[in-house]
């Protein structure tokens, strides 16, 4: 038996204009696991973390019951199950899915997941000359379970437009990776990699002939009458849904406030995390992998869901150190399987879990960067531990590891200099010029320009980079001698929780100029050292 008056009971509340006064899904026989008391707690979480809105859909058996809270824009439209959120890196799980049915396409025949990528776009997958075994050799399954040998490198990715972006974006980042490092050996290490879910986007559209978007849709999200989920900003803002904007939160002095972050576009972001859709539809794709259901096969499901890799030997709160399978963490919990991946965006965060033999699963979805991951993982493991009667002492404290990890963000630019140069000179060295004299644009071939002029505060330097998929501004604080540290900022989200730092050191040729800037991006050096060379003439 499976009654199903609870969707029709919100589209009847949204035919009446009421959906307002209930923003809740219900149907089955189970307890409401969304009821009063946790509507409660979701309020109180969305505050302690400044989170402006977040929706949850539960999955249990036959029953789904969703629901809304808070403001999906402040001061005028409350969240509710329907509201659309990008859904960022739960998109890597559809780029496996539609490769799961493109391997078994007779369509596609000879490409498996063992294919390797430079078969499928055997021009645009050229790698550095020292890396010609990767190039020939890494596949499909190395580019969805992170261990290509290639690091991040997100700061590399230029923005694109025009009516062909979908298509060229997704290509010239895939060029781009001749000119980019690759650090690690492959298959030795896990490594996330979005710029490789990137690459497989633009395999699939030369393979399909189409849009991975329209493939998505076709392919998956209509076969399980997704019909809210979408993959490029335009079609979001135009469907008769409504989508959430993005925030943060101004973590000044102790009093703070929200900040609206403009919507990104997504054509770069392509299959590593273009997704914009609502907890419904998920709940839909919740229960297909739950119930090993079509469009997907059951090897598809299979292959999916098989570990390939160990991303840390840490497994905090779980019952061990988690596995990678194609785009899903895997681990378990109190003995049983579970399945989850997060997604991140400037200004979103989703999380989506599934336990497939509870036939179980959780989708959050909130509108700020990180801490809605953190509001929705702290609602959604209280779901969890009811849903299997954990005693409260045998539940694990997220809280803490959370609030820790927010401490650590908010002392992060503060704590750099000692954590990047502990055995700094002391006093520190004066710098080689005159601080106009390291102004300049720099460029590195895949990371683009990078123009330095004088900061805002004395002894500073600052560049601005905008037209960049993620725009950043990068303040320059001198160390000693020609090092210094950059305090890297998102430009549109400064939000502490975004932030990195890096080292850089300052080159200056035999003629007394500076002409190259080292840049190490992530603190423990594992996007290599990127050479922005001088392009422009010394004043
Ligand atoms: C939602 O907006 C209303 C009105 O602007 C405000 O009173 C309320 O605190 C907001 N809720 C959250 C969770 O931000
Ligand atoms: C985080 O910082 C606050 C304020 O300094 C402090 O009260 C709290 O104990 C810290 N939390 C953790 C888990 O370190």
């Amino acid at each position: 038996m499976k009654p199903s008056f609870g969707l029709g009971t919100l589209l009847l509340d949204l035919l009446l204009g009421t959906a307002l006064a209930s923003q809740k899904v219900m149907s089955g026989g189970r307890r409401d696991p969304l009821d009063a008391d946790f509507e409660k707690l979701a309020v109180k979480t969305l505050e302690q973390w400044h989170v402006p809105g977040l929706a949850i859909a539960v999955v249990d058996g036959d029953d789904t019951w969703a629901a809304g809270y808070g403001n999906a824009s402040i001061g005028s439209t409350p969240v509710t199950p329907s509201t659309l959120f990008y859904s960022g890196s739960t998109t890597k799980a559809f780029t496996a899915a539609v490769l799961s049915l493109l391997v078994e396409s007779d369509a596609h025949p000879g490409v498996t997941w063992r294919t390797p990528i430079s078969q499928l776009i055997r021009d645009d997958f050229v790698l550095q000359p020292e890396y010609a075994w990767a190039q020939e050799h890494l596949t499909i399954e190395d580019a969805l379970t992170h261990r290509t040998g290639f690091p991040r490198h997100d700061k590399s990715l230029p923005a694109r437009s025009g009516p062909d972006a979908h298509v060229t974006a997704v290509r010239d980042i895939t060029r781009s990776l001749r000119d980019l490092p690759m650090v690690l050996e492959p298959r030795t290490r896990w490594k996330y990699c979005n710029l490789m879910f990137m690459v497989l986007s633009h395999a699939i559209q030369t393979l399909t002939r189409r849009w991975l978007g329209d493939v998505m849709r076709e392919w998956i999200w209509e076969p399980l009458g997704m019909r809210s989920t979408y993959f490029s900003l335009d079609a979001a803002l135009e469907a008769p849904e409504d989508l959430a904007r993005g925030y943060y939160w101004e973590y000044k002095d102790q009093e703070g406030g929200y900040k609206e972050v403009p919507w990104l576009k997504l054509q770069e972001a392509s299959g590593a995390g273009a997704v914009v859709s609502n907890v419904l539809d998920y709940a839909k794709w919740i229960r297909c992998l739950v119930n090993e259901a079509a469009p997907l096969s059951k090897e598809g499901h299979k292959a999916i869901r098989t570990p390939r890799m160990v991303p840390s030997a840490e497994g905090k709160g779980l019952d061990g150190p988690s596995s990678y399978a194609l785009g899903w963490h895997t681990n378990t919990y109190k003995g049983h399987r579970m399945y989850t991946h997060s997604g991140g965006m400037e200004a979103y965060g989703a999380d989506v879990f599934f336990f497939p033999d509870l036939k179980y699963g959780i989708v959050a979805m909130g509108n700020t960067a990180i801490t809605s991951n953190f509001a929705g993982r702290l609602l959604t493991w209280k779901l969890i531990n009811d849903r299997l009667a954990i005693p409260e002492s045998e539940r694990y404290d997220w809280s803490s590891q959370f609030e820790k990890a927010l401490n650590s963000s908010l002392e992060q630019f503060d704590k750099a200099i000692d954590k990047l140069y502990p055995g700094r000179a002391n006093p520190a060295l004066p710098r080689g010029l005159e601080l106009k004299e390291y102004t300049g644009t720099y460029s590195h071939p895949a990371y683009h320009d990078l123009t330095i002029d004088l900061g805002d505060d004395p002894g500073r330097l600052r560049a601005v980079r905008v037209d960049f998929v993620w725009s950043m501004t990068f303040d320059f604080v001198h160390v000693s001698g020609e090092y210094w540290v950059i305090h890297i900022d998102m430009k549109n989200s400064p939000n502490a929780l975004n932030r990195q730092s890096a080292k850089a050191e300052f080159k200056i040729g035999p003629n007394g100029k500076c002409d190259q800037v080292l840049i190490e991006f992530l603190e423990d050096g594992s996007e290599g050292v990127i050479p922005f060379t001088r392009v422009t003439k010394t004043t």
